[in-house]
């Protein structure tokens, strides 16, 4: 070999070591200030807005009446359940299991109440558009407190506390029952005209089901005020992302970058809240397996256009507003089968286990699962074409995960976190 041709050899080897110096410098280190900048696109989340639908959305009083309720076990059915049984404060505002143990086995996993009033659709199906509209269905749901209206009023009247709240935040409607021997539970059960609370409910006059469904409304009005002051503070990503260089670890750092990047999550997972606030079908295969059976939004749909505690229902306090009027307008498709809300990743490591029906017992099995769709159901159910698998390695499953972990907030105020203090 010739010296120079040695000598040219040299330097191609020297400048593919440092090619290779400058990629593995460059893969641990993301480029710092450019993604700063993007992170900080993402946060914080902004205050929240006024809710026109719910006239006492900023009531401090309706807010303490709501947070009687929200822990009050006398609003279900049998007396044993309250919101905050599956909805616990000390678990992230979720119960922690794959799917919700009710007054029934229930079908699906329970997300966090933390910052729900920020959705724009409620329940994984999106079937209400009101944050008080949601609270009185699970009150109603035999999976869940298996109460009625008609019981929840009864158990109004019977608390002389939550009788006087309700006469101070609201009106006397609670007076016109005082004449009216009330049955146990009534209340109209959908496709069911038979069941016995559907009887007892139609039974009555309709100036009392009446009276009876604005007592109703209202409750979930408070019980919404008090949700409202459920919001998470700043997490560790919100502070590097002010400027804080060292608030998350190198290894969420290039998490956030995956998450923004090449890993595509933020096509569907965007803002501040990390959501779109849209529903997509994923794929994620039923639990115990079998062919998908739950319609989702195909469903939600269409329920949440003829709720009567909806933002167009005769109960709302802006039945011509912005809200009412994406309901009104609201279209449903094929593609809506099976596809489920993108939930918000804030406190996400808090509120295993995962997907819509907990298939998933960690956030490697959720990223695991999105790195190879490994079992997706696409076939026939019009799943969603856009999801490809994002091929992650270990290491990139591992930074993804280190950066949702950096979504974790703080509580809120602890005298938020169990019945107010008089109650
Ligand atoms: C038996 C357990 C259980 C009880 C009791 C319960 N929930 Fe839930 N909650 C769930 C489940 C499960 C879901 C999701 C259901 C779905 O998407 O179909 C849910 C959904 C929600 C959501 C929607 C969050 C979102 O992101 O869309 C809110 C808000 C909520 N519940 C508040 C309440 C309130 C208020 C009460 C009391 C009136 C209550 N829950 C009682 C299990 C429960
Ligand atoms: C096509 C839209 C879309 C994309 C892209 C997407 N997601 Fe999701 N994500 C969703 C939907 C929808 C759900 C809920 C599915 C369900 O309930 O079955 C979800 C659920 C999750 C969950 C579980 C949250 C919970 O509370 O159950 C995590 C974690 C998550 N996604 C992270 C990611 C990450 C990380 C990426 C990128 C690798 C990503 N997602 C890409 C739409 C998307």
């Amino acid at each position: 070999m010739s010296r120079s041709a040695w000598r040219f050899r040299s330097f191609g080897i020297s400048r593919v070591w440092f090619l290779g110096l400058l990629l593995a410098w460059s893969c641990s280190a993301p480029a710092g200030e450019t993604l700063r900048a993007r992170a900080s696109a993402l946060s914080p989340v902004p205050n929240l807005e006024p809710d026109p639908t719910n006239r006492v959305s900023e009531n401090l009083s309706a807010a303490r009446f709501g947070q009687a309720l929200f822990f009050a076990p006398g609003l279900s059915g049998e007396g044993e359940l309250s919101c905050a049984s599956c909805h616990q404060p000390e678990a992230g505002f979720t119960d922690n299991a794959a799917v919700s143990l009710g007054n029934e086995a229930g079908q699906r996993n329970a997300p966090t109440v933390l910052d729900s009033a920020y959705e724009r659709w409620f329940f994984r199906d999106g079937r209400a558009d009101t944050l008080w509209g949601q609270g009185l269905q699970p009150l109603e749901s035999s999976l869940e407190m298996a109460g009625s209206r008609t019981g929840t009023v009864r158990f109004l009247l019977a608390r002389p506390d939550l009788r006087k709240a309700y006469s101070e935040v609201f009106d006397n409607t609670l007076e016109s029952f005082d004449a009216v021997q009330l049955p146990e539970h009534a209340r109209p059960v959908f496709g069911e005209a038979g069941h016995p609370h559907a009887l007892a409910w139609d039974a009555l006059d309709p100036a009392v089901r009446a009276n009876i469904d604005r007592v109703f409304a209202n409750l979930g009005k408070a019980l919404a005020a008090y949700e409202r002051k459920l919001v998470s503070g700043l997490s560790p990503f919100d502070l590097w992302a002010a400027g804080e260089k060292n608030a998350i670890s190198v290894s969420a750092q290039r998490g956030f970058e995956l998450f923004v990047d090449s890993a595509g999550c933020l096509r569907c997972h965007s803002g501040p809240r990390f959501t779109d606030g849209e529903f997509h079908n994923l794929g994620v295969p039923p639990r115990g397996g079998g062919s998908p059976w739950d319609p989702a939004r195909f469903e939600g749909a269409r329920r949440v256009r003829v709720d009567p505690f909806g933002s167009a229902g005769i109960h709302s306090d802006d039945p011509e507003g912005d809200r009412s009027l994406a309901t009104r307008t609201l279209r449903v498709s094929g593609e809506d089968w099976g596809a489920f809300k993108t939930p918000s990743l804030r406190n996400v490591a808090r509120t295993g286990p995962y997907m819509h029906a907990g298939q998933f017992a960690t956030l490697h099995e959720v990223l695991s699962y999105y790195s190879t769709l490994e079992g997706a159901m696409t076939g026939g159910h019009h799943a969603e074409q856009t999801l490809q698998a994002a091929d992650l390695t270990d290491r990139q499953i591992d930074d993804l995960v280190a950066f949702l972990e950096s979504l974790t907030t703080a509580d809120p105020p602890a005298d938020l976190l169990g019945p107010p203090a008089s109650h």
